[in-house]
């Protein structure tokens, strides 16, 4: 079963300068709530039950949102504002806890991850990186719920891709497949490569970044040389996963936004504001004016 999840926030932001000058990138809000909450509540409605961050001194914010803060509870009940207090109190359920572990140096992904081994131990885990939105296409099932599914079948890890424009292929990982998955399905991997140049991407399947990984791939990690822009590489370590075991490509449903770009966050702004349940009907209409 997958219950941990590891949310690699210890990166500076340097692509949303200058608001992540003095406020972590994840906590930027989209619409009411930081870009964050919408990555934890992905995890926990995929039935994770331990949010692991993997974090850096200047992002103490993040854990405090997900903490209690007692003297703001207190102030709400006083006022008897208890709306907004059930809103504070219920960012995450009960059962699930949020932990933390520091990333001393900004070594790469494959390093953050590393850096939860010993809260992950012997556990399988999913890896969510908290830069890109995933909005599920219906409320059921999100793309994660259906890579743990498949996890549990299969047993084979799971990385999550969609297809992106040929002179985009050098910003991300890309997989290699026999035949491309159809969404909401997974296929056997042949291999993946970080940031291929324009022109050699053996596809145009990008990964997302959402993972479900064995246990086993922490070994692979602290063996992982340094790749792709000097960096230790979560994508090398799932190369090397894949000489030991299979390794599958899971096509996404739901639709991505990128927030660590400013244009990606704009948009996920729209789409998330027109079907806010509370200022969607009134948002629409701000936007209609503007057309005007
Ligand atoms: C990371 C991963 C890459 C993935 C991307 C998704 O790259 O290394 O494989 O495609 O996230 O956003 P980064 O964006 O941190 O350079």
């Amino acid at each position: 079963m997958i219950k941990k999840a590891i949310l690699p926030v210890a990166g500076l932001g340097t692509r949303f300068l200058p608001a992540s000058k003095s406020i972590p990138k994840e906590m930027v809000t989209v619409v009411d709530r930081p870009a964050i909450e919408y990555v934890v509540k992905e995890a926990v409605a995929a039935g994770i039950e331990q949010i692991i961050l993997v974090t850096h001194s200047s992002k103490a914010s993040i854990e405090n949102y997900f903490d209690r803060n007692f003297e703001l509870e207190t102030t709400l009940e006083l006022k008897k504002k208890f709306d907004l207090l059930a809103e504070i109190s219920d960012i995450i359920p009960s059962h699930v806890s949020v932990v933390s572990v520091r990333q001393p140096q900004p070594l790469g992904l494959g390093h953050a991850v590393l850096c939860a081994k010993d809260i992950v131990g012997d556990d399988d885990f999913a890896v969510l990186l908290p830069d890109v939105l995933v909005k599920a296409s219906n409320t059921q099932h999100n793309d994660l719920a259906k890579m743990i599914q498949r996890f549990n079948q299969s047993q084979a890890a799971q990385i999550m891709v969609e297809a992106v424009a040929d002179d985009l292929v050098d910003q991300y990982g890309i997989v290699d497949v026999t035949t491309a998955p159809r969404e909401g399905e997974s296929v056997l991997m042949r291999g993946i490569i970080e940031k291929p140049a324009l022109g050699t991407a053996p596809s145009n399947l990008s990964v997302v970044g959402r993972y479900i990984l064995p246990a086993e791939i922490m070994q692979l990690l602290a063996q992982t040389p340094k790749g792709a822009g000097n960096e230790i590489q979560l994508t090398d370590a799932i190369a090397l996963l894949q000489n030991a075991q299979p390794v599958e490509a899971y096509r996404m449903q739901g639709q991505t936004f990128d927030c660590g770009s400013k244009l990606g966050y704009l948009k996920a702004v729209l789409h998330y504001g027109v079907e806010h349940p509370k200022l969607g009907a009134e948002f629409k209409e701000l936007i209609q004016e503007l057309k005007l």
